[in-house]
């Protein structure tokens, strides 16, 4: 790295006027809370993936928790899940009273193998959550069967892949409910969250737990006479999205076929210049997939003393370029060690991964930058 040469970042957000237009139109119109930007974004998502209904809420870890709820998962019942993933949905599980049973994942993909969740399968099984890695989308046919076969809710944590396909399915529509993260790090971002979209049934219910317990929503009461006129109908939570957050979500929403677009262009350049290095390993996509490249995840062998950490490392003490690890393996967490769980395939890969810097807001220098200091590491 040269002495002037700034600090890559492993993310950056893509913010532009755009975006701050909307956010002081919102702030402007006296409507700072849940309302009409908030169902403006909801139709926005909602309407590309032609599922029943979304509800946009504060994080996508509100909406983990809200369909676990709305799926019905209480104490006794087990959850299938990956444990190569964050740890939302397994703490959404535990908060429910259920139990995550952490299962196997592809090798190649690195998302949730459909002949391991099927054996993970009992009689007390109430729901899978398939997690599509890094913007891969999982077997969503082969998830969709197996659940239907079982009568089992499937549940899409497609935080990482708004956007993305596979053999003609959207990830987030062939679930019974999937949510989405909006977190400052994603594909698009509103800095803090999320949306549950699927089942009219199931979202109406996640909606209802979402805003209190109460059977009509504040903008709905908006201008009536007895604002204070409503019922609460369940003990529920509070995981609306305010029209602040939403007016940046429309913009950025706007904006996705093109951030993906750059996103599979760098993924690209990567592809094309670091094929080769020995040991290092590169992401491999199915055919019928069209990748939302939230994540350009490598792995590296531990080989003639270079190992994952020894090149993040490098990259960052020697090159000033920021990378990230998805994700350390949620049942070696504290919290799930009780589990006494064991996943060779998920824990080999987990010691090997390495994110490379994929953004948007990349130059195509900086996109160079990171290819020649992976070849000076390798060097
Ligand atoms: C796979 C996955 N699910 C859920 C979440 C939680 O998202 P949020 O921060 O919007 O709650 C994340 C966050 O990084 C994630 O990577």
């Amino acid at each position: 790295m040269t002495a002037t040469a700034p600090f890559l970042p492993w993310n950056r957000p893509s913010i532009g006027r755009e975006e701050e237009a909307e956010v002081v139109d919102t702030l402007r119109s006296g409507w700072l809370t849940a309302g009409p930007k908030a169902s403006r974004f909801e139709a926005a998502v909602k309407d590309p993936l032609g599922v029943e209904e979304a509800f946009a809420v504060s994080s996508c870890t509100a909406a983990l928790h809200l369909a676990l709820l709305a799926a019905g998962i209480e104490v006794g019942d087990e959850v299938i899940t990956p444990s190569l993933t964050f740890c939302a949905a397994p703490n959404a599980v535990a908060r429910c009273g259920g139990t995550p049973v952490f299962t196997e994942v592809d090798p190649v993909t690195f998302n949730l193998d459909p002949e391991a969740a099927e054996h993970a399968i009992t009689a007390r099984t109430k729901a899978i959550v398939v997690m599509h890695y890094g913007g891969q989308p999982c077997d969503l046919l082969a998830f969709r069967k197996l659940a239907d076969d079982h009568g089992l809710i499937l549940i899409e944590d497609a935080a990482h892949a708004l956007h993305a396909w596979r053999d003609g399915l959207r990830a987030g529509s062939a679930g019974d409910l999937a949510v989405f993260s909006f977190y400052a790090n994603k594909v698009i971002t509103c800095g803090e969250g999320g949306m549950i979209v699927g089942r009219a049934d199931l979202v109406q219910a996640a909606r209802l737990l979402g805003r209190h317990g109460i059977d009509s929503s504040v903008w709905q009461r908006h201008g009536k006479r007895r604002t204070a006129d409503y019922e609460v109908t369940v003990a529920g939570l509070k995981y609306t999205m305010p029209d602040i957050t939403a007016a940046v979500g429309i913009q950025q929403f706007h904006k996705l076929p093109e951030f993906t677009a750059r996103r599979a262009r760098i993924a690209a350049s990567y592809d094309r210049s670091l094929a080769g290095l020995p040991g290092l390993r590169l992401p491999t996509v199915l055919d019928g997939v069209r990748h939302g490249w939230f994540l350009y995840p490598v792995l590296i062998e531990p080989v003639g003393g270079r190992t994952r950490d020894t090149v993040a490392d490098m990259l960052l003490n020697d090159h000033g370029i920021g990378t990230s690890v998805h994700f350390q393996p949620v049942h070696r967490l504290a919290a799930y060690r009780y589990l006494d769980c064991h996943l060779p395939v998920t824990e080999q890969i987990a010691a090997r991964q390495l994110s490379l810097p994929c953004y948007p807001a990349m130059t195509s220098a900086d996109v160079q930058r990171v290819i020649d200091a992976l070849h000076a590491v390798w060097a």
